[in-house]
């Protein structure tokens, strides 16, 4: 799953405090929920059904996770450094518990889920741990910590997506917002833990997902990030109800269609994408329709065959090169990212400059780059020796991420001189004289600020200049 932010990292443990200051929507019981946000994707976007199951019952949310009287903290187990990122955290929230004793301390997402009811043996502040498909009984185990015991729910599910369930937009710009379309995985990649901490692959009712996708866009927004861990792999059949006709089963290709026909005005992103799965029907609906935006994260992991094979990624160097070809022929301005692993296990020297070469083949707008981090459970943890060195895997994941910088700079200097269609997000980070949006590669756009211009419409930006993250130009149109 590609990150919030479209800057050059090494990881994706982001953080997110609550932004605003929300309402119940059910009978108010005064109490205040503070929740923090950490991994991928996924994890943010069920932060915000977490938040719409609390506020339907009587919470509001607030900022200052001192002033709560609930604080969740969403929890990423991916690599190791993710994991000591939450336990750091909290035991920041230490103090703000021991000045009121009945703050409930809850622990969310994929590190519940990993280590269960241990989670309460190793760190003694925390009251409640939920894994990701049993948010739906939050209030229920919150009157259990009310009541004086601990609580614990880590069942995990082969139906929940909480397709009815409303999400309260956190932290939004009101623009742009993900749409959650599966949950689970059922891939099994030998370094990752997510199959064993979200569980088994679902799609969610195709309908339930351009219904949201049309409230979004009544409301203001105008860009919409659907999400999975392996989008291409979606497949939705409606149960058959007693005299009903079945409905054809809805594929991603399909889905995709259906959320670009809510209106042209709204934007289309998606992520991830699987190298094995990602079809020539999905590419060419990129291609039909102009508000698909013609931007695919194609995580490629290594460019060697063996690793790919220790990987259990099921595909192998010449077929992503294949997939590259066929993204290029059939979208030639598309925008292509990655995700990249170095020193996984018994990687040599020449397999890791088999990688390099790959990045010089695809030349990625953007990379997230990662050095191997075992994860028990995980088939290479049972299978393989984490044998590469720490200083090693450093020294590659550097090489890695020098290449990378050269690419992205490549790629965006491509674009000085040209005129981009850029959604406008609101004043950038550094000026309130300056815009910033993003044109259909995902890149950041700056440019001066034009009255008659607001954010949520598109304008047409000639790029003057860039950085080595950033485009910078003018309006034209
Ligand atoms: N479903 C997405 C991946 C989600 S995890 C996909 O298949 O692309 C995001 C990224 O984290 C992965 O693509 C991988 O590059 C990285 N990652 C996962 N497990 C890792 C591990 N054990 N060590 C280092 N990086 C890892
Ligand atoms: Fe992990 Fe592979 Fe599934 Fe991605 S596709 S979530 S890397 S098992
Ligand atoms: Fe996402 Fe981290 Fe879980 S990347 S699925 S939050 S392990």
């Amino acid at each position: 799953m590609i990150e919030l932010q479209h800057t050059t990292k090494t990881h994706d443990e982001s953080r997110q405090g609550e932004a605003l200051d929300m309402l119940p929507t059910g009978q108010s019981t005064g109490r205040k929920l503070y929740i923090e946000s950490y991994g991928c994707q996924m994890n943010f976007s069920d932060s915000e059904i977490v938040a719409s199951i609390l506020l339907d019952n009587g919470f509001e949310t607030t900022r200052d996770y001192k002033e709560a009287d609930v604080v969740f903290i969403n929890t990423c187990s991916i690599r190791e450094n993710a994991e000591q990122r939450v336990r750091n955290r909290l035991k920041e929230f230490e103090s703000a518990k021991a000045k009121n004793p009945g703050m409930i301390v809850g622990v969310l997402g994929c590190m519940a889920e990993r280590l269960k009811s241990k989670f309460l043996e190793e760190e003694k502040l925390v009251d409640v741990v939920v894994g990701p498909d049993a948010y739906r009984d939050l209030p229920n185990l919150i009157d259990k910590v009310d009541d004086g015991s601990k609580a614990v729910n880590v069942l995990l599910s082969r139906e929940e997506t909480y397709a009815d369930i409303s999400p309260v937009r956190l932290n939004s710009n009101g623009i742009s917002a993900f749409i959650s379309i599966m949950r689970g995985c059922d891939n099994m990649c030998s370094f990752c833990v997510v199959p064993f901490t979200r569980g088994r692959e679902r799609s969610r009712d195709c309908h339930s997902i351009v219904k949201e996708a049309q409230d979004l866009f009544h409301a203001g927004y105008r860009e919409v990030t659907l999400l999975g861990q392996n989008v291409d792999s979606y497949k939705y059949t409606k149960p058959i109800g007693e005299g009903e006709i079945p409905e054809p089963t809805v594929n991603f290709a399909q889905l995709l269609a259906m959320v670009a026909e809510v209106s042209p005005e709204l934007r289309v992103r998606f992520s991830t994408s699987h190298p094995k799965d990602i079809t020539d029907e999905v590419l060419y609906t990129m291609a039909r329709y102009e508000n698909i935006c013609k931007y695919i994260h194609l995580p490629v992991q290594s460019g060697n065959s063996r690793v790919l094979e220790l990987m259990n990624r099921t595909y192998d160097r010449e077929w992503y090169m294949d997939r590259v070809n066929a993204i290029r022929r059939i979208i030639p301005t598309c925008g292509i990212s990655t995700d990249v692993i170095t020193g996984f296990c018994s990687e040599t020297e020449e397999e890791h400059q088999e990688t390099l070469s790959m990045m010089d083949y695809v030349k990625y707008d953007f990379a997230y780059m990662f050095a191997y981090s075992e994860r028990p459970g995980t088939l290479a943890a049972k299978r393989y020796e984490d044998d590469v060195p720490e200083e090693v895997k450093k020294r590659r994941l550097t090489e890695v991420v020098n290449k990378q910088q050269e690419h992205s700079l490549y790629r965006l200097q491509n674009f000085v001189g040209n005129v981009q269609k850029v959604l406008v997000e609101g004043f950038s980070k550094r000026s309130d004289q300056d815009y910033c949006g993003r044109n259909d590669q995902n890149t950041m756009v700056v440019f001066p600020v034009d009255e008659r211009v607001k954010p949520g419409q598109y304008v047409h930006v000639l790029i003057e200049r860039c950085t080595s993250a950033t485009l910078i130009g003018r309006i034209v149109t």
